[in-house]
């Protein structure tokens, strides 16, 4: 199987606005979408549209792109990477269950290439490794969600070296070529169907279903400086939490935006 070397990316499956605009047609989530080569972040070329529901601006190459907690997000050539604009949100709890909604998606769409799972809150693994990662932000108007954008990387065609233990790619791991083309548009629908068409206990029930951490060990890592705290992961709530047992008997909820969660990935194993 291929593995840490550099793959080399056949053109023919790449990110194409001719075959993107061909394909891409009946799904709201990329209903008015705007294709680039190369963009900073598609978070940045989003704001320069006109607002409106299901915008969507795709990047084959990013080269500041973001991630979570402040972190770079790698955006070569191979990959995909996309921001999308929801509208009408009805109230500050959906912001978070929005994320759950479309890690769900990518789950979803990426099980037609290989077996994955869902990391909470938001990226969809493999093998222990990183897929997908997805990043929202809230824009308010009068304390009030005017809109969310949402933000996906998607480790396509692109290659990772074994130094790098937390991430890889669909061609790593199957050692096929993705039309990236074809995978992204998958994405689009499954998009429409777990944020227009599922219920959110629905989505909830998959989502817990796909979960990697329940009844895992976790370690929450506070990003603000407080102590670690080891447990075991027992549910994930509507609002997007996550519930955990707490080495001293103590139920714990964590809130997504302050803390990473360790010891779902292959290299934090051996910290155990
Ligand atoms: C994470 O840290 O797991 C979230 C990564 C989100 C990356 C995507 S790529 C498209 C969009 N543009 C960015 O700059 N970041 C998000």
């Amino acid at each position: 199987m291929p593995g840490s070397k550099v793959m080399k990316i056949n053109k023919k499956y790449c990110l194409c606005e001719k075959r993107l605009k061909e394909i891409v047609k009946d799904t709201v989530i990329g209903s008015k979408l705007h294709f680039f080569n190369s963009v900073t972040s598609t978070f940045d070329e989003i704001l320069k549209f006109e607002e409106s529901e299901g915008l969507t601006v795709v990047a084959a190459h990013q080269t500041k792109g973001s991630g979570r907690l402040g972190r770079i997000w790698e955006s070569n050539t191979g990959g995909i990477y996309f921001s999308f604009m929801l509208k009408n949100i009805n109230n500050s709890v959906d912001a978070p269950f929005i994320t759950l909604i479309c890690a769900l998606a990518v789950q979803r769409a990426l099980s037609e290439y290989i077996s994955c799972e869902i990391k909470w809150p938001n990226d969809v693994v493999s093998n222990g490794k990183k897929l997908c990662g997805i990043l929202t932000k809230s824009s308010l108007c009068d304390g009030k969600i005017k809109n969310i954008l949402v933000g996906i990387g998607v480790n396509a065609n692109n290659s990772f070296s074994s130094e790098l233990v937390y991430a890889t790619s669909l061609k790593q791991l199957t050692g096929k070529d993705i039309d990236e083309n074809e995978l992204l548009y998958k994405i689009l629908k499954e998009l429409d169907i777990c944020y227009y068409e599922k219920s959110r206990k629905e989505v909830l029930e998959e989502y817990t279903k796909a979960c990697v951490n329940i009844g895992r060990k976790v370690t929450i890592h506070y990003t603000n400086g407080l102590s670690d705290v080891v447990g075991v992961c027992d549910d994930i709530l509507f609002d997007g939490t996550m519930n955990v047992i707490c080495e001293n008997g103590k139920t714990l909820n964590v809130n997504s935006g302050e803390v990473s969660v360790k010891g779902i990935y292959e290299s934090e194993r051996t910290e155990k």
